[in-house]
C-alpha cells in the first residue's frame, strides 16, 4: 500500500480521531525515521516522548529478540521477574518505596487518584477527604479521571458529566493555591514540567508552597512526570531539580520504550492502600514491557546519559534563544533538558509541516508552541541542522508574520 491508500483505508475503517501528518513510516534507526518511499526524517518528537533510545537500539533489540523466545504475557496471577526488577530500579532512583505497573499514563493518572482517595477511606483519615486540586493548563489524559483533572474544555465539555470533586488552581498563583486549599483536599496533582499545555516550568516557590500546603492540610502531593520524567529533562525526574518531593509519582511514556507500560511509584504506607481486589489490570506489568523499562533505566545508568541530556539541553536551548534574538516571532523559549519548546507569535502549524518536508518531524502544542523531544541519543550535529533548517523557514514566516 502507498500512503495514498492507506489514508483512504484508514478514512473507510477507523475511527477519525487523530489529525495525522502525511507521513507514512516504514523503519527507523538511531533518531531517524525512513518513509516508504526511503525519504529520511530527524525526529524531533520521539513518539510523544516515548523513544528515548531512537530506533533499534541494539541492546534493545536483542532484548525483545531473548524475550519473545519466552513469554509476551503471563497476567497477575503469576510471577516473572522484571516487574519487581524493573521497580528496584525505579524506587533506587527515585527514592520512593513501592511500584505499581499499568499500561499508560493516563492509567497511572487514574490509579493514583483512587491510592489517594482510598488512602484517606481506608485508614479513617476523614470521611469527606476526597477533593483534589489541580492546576488550570494542565494535561493529564483521556480516561474519566485523569479527563477530570485536565482543565481544558475542549477535552471535557462534550463528555461531561466528569468525575466530581476536582478543582481548578491557577499555576505558579501561590495566594490561588492557598485560597483553593481546605481540609477535604486529599490531593494535589501538579505536572511539575507541564507538557501538552505548552511547556511551562512550575515555579520553585510554587512547588514549595504546594508541598507545605499538602504537609499542613494532610494531603497528598502527585507529580505527574509522564512527560517530564525519566531522564528527558537532564535528572531523572523534574522533582530532583528544587528537592521537592511529591507523595505518589506518576510515569509512562519512554518507561517501557515503546511497550505500553506505566507506573506509579510511591511510599510503603501508601501504597498500603490497595489491597488485592482493590485495582488491578490485565496487561499491566507484562514481562516484555518492565524487562525492556528495565534496560532502559540500566541503560541511562551505566551511559551516563542523564549528565549527557543536560549538556545538550543547554546546546539546544542556547540555540533557540539565538533565534529568538534574530526573529521577534519567537516571543518565548522554554523547558529544560531534551523538553523544549519556542513560543511562536502565530499558529505553529505551518512551521511543523515545512519541518516535515525539509526532513525533520516536529510538533505544535497549545497551537502555537513548537515543542522538541527528541531521543536521548540525538547528536549536537543533528540539533544544528535542525535549527539550520528553522532559522531559513522563521526567516520566510518572519515576512508573512
Ligand atoms: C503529563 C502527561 N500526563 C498524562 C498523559 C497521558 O498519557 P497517555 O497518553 O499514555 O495516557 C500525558 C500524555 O501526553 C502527559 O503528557
Amino acid at each position: 500500500m502507498n500512503l495514498k491508500q492507506i489514508v483512504q483505508s484508514e478514512a473507510d475503517n477507523l475511527f477519525s480521531n487523530y489529525k495525522k501528518y502525511p507521513l507514512f513510516i516504514e523503519k527507523g534507526r538511531k533518531c531517524v525515521l525512513y518513509d516508504y518511499e526511503g525519504k529520511r526524517y530527524i525526529d524531533f518528537l520521539s513518539g510523544i516522548a516515548v523513544n528515548a533510545l531512537g530506533y533499534n537500539h541494539p541492546k534493545i533489540s536483542n532484548i525483545i529478540r531473548k524475550q519473545l523466545k519466552k513469554s509476551l504475557h503471563v497476567s497477575n496471577l503469576f510471577y516473572h521477574p522484571y516487574q519487581a526488577l524493573l521497580a528496584k530500579k525505579l524506587l533506587e532512583i527515585s527514592g520512593m518505596e513501592r511500584a505499581f505497573f499499568c499500561n499508560s499514563g493516563t492509567e497511572s493518572i487514574d490509579a493514583s487518584f483512587k491510592l489517594a482517595r482510598g488512602y484517606f477511606y481506608k485508614n479513617n483519615l476523614g470521611k469527606d477527604k476526597n477533593q483534589i486540586l489541580t492546576l488550570n493548563n494542565s494535561f493529564h489524559g483521556r480516561t474519566y479521571g485523569a479527563l477530570s483533572a485536565t482543565a481544558n474544555d475542549t477535552y471535557r465539555k462534550p463528555f461531561a458529566p466528569l468525575v466530581p470533586g476536582f478543582h481548578f488552581v491557577e499555576q505558579n498563583n501561590v495566594d490561588d493555591l492557598k485560597k483553593k486549599f481546605n481540609k477535604k483536599i486529599c490531593a494535589l496533582i501538579i505536572e511539575p514540567l507541564q507538557g501538552e499545555g505548552g511547556v511551562y516550568p512550575c515555579t520553585e516557590e510554587f512547588l514549595q508552597a504546594a508541598r507545605q500546603l499538602c504537609d499542613e492540610n494532610g494531603a497528598l502531593l502527585i507529580f505527574d512526570e509522564i512527560q517530564c520524567g525519566l531522564g528527558r529533562t537532564g535528572r531523572y525526574f523534574y522533582f530532583q531539580k528544587y528537592g521537592i518531593r511529591p507523595d505518589i509519582l506518576t510515569l509512562a511514556k519512554p518507561l517501557g520504550l515503546g511497550m505500553p507500560l506505566g507506573s506509579v511509584l510511591t511510599s510503603k504506607k501508601i501504597s498500603a492502600t490497595f489491597g488485592p481486589g482493590d485495582h488491578g489490570t490485565t496487561f499491566g506489568g507484562g514481562p516484555l514491557a518492565c524487562r525492556l523499562g528495565f534496560e532502559f533505566i540500566k541503560i541511562l545508568q551505566e551511559d551516563k546519559m542523564v549528565e549527557d541530556i543536560k549538556t545538550k539541553g543547554n546546546f539546544f536551548k542556547q540555540k533557540l534563544l539565538d533565534l529568538k534574538k534574530k526573529y521577534s516571532c519567537i516571543v518565548d523559549v522554554r523547558g529544560e533538558g531534551l523538553m523544549l519548546a519556542a513560543e511562536l507569535n502565530f499558529p505553529g502549524r505551518d512551521i511543523v509541516d515545512q519541518c516535515l518536508a525539509a526532513g525533520f518531524v516536529i510538533n505544535v502544542t497549545a497551537n502555537t508552541v513548537i515543542r522538541f523531544l527528541p531521543p536521548y541519543i540525538i547528536s549536537k550535529k543533528e540539533i544544528s541542522q535542525l535549527i539550520k533548517t528553522l532559522d531559513k523557514l522563521l526567516a520566510q514566516s518572519s515576512k508573512n508574520h
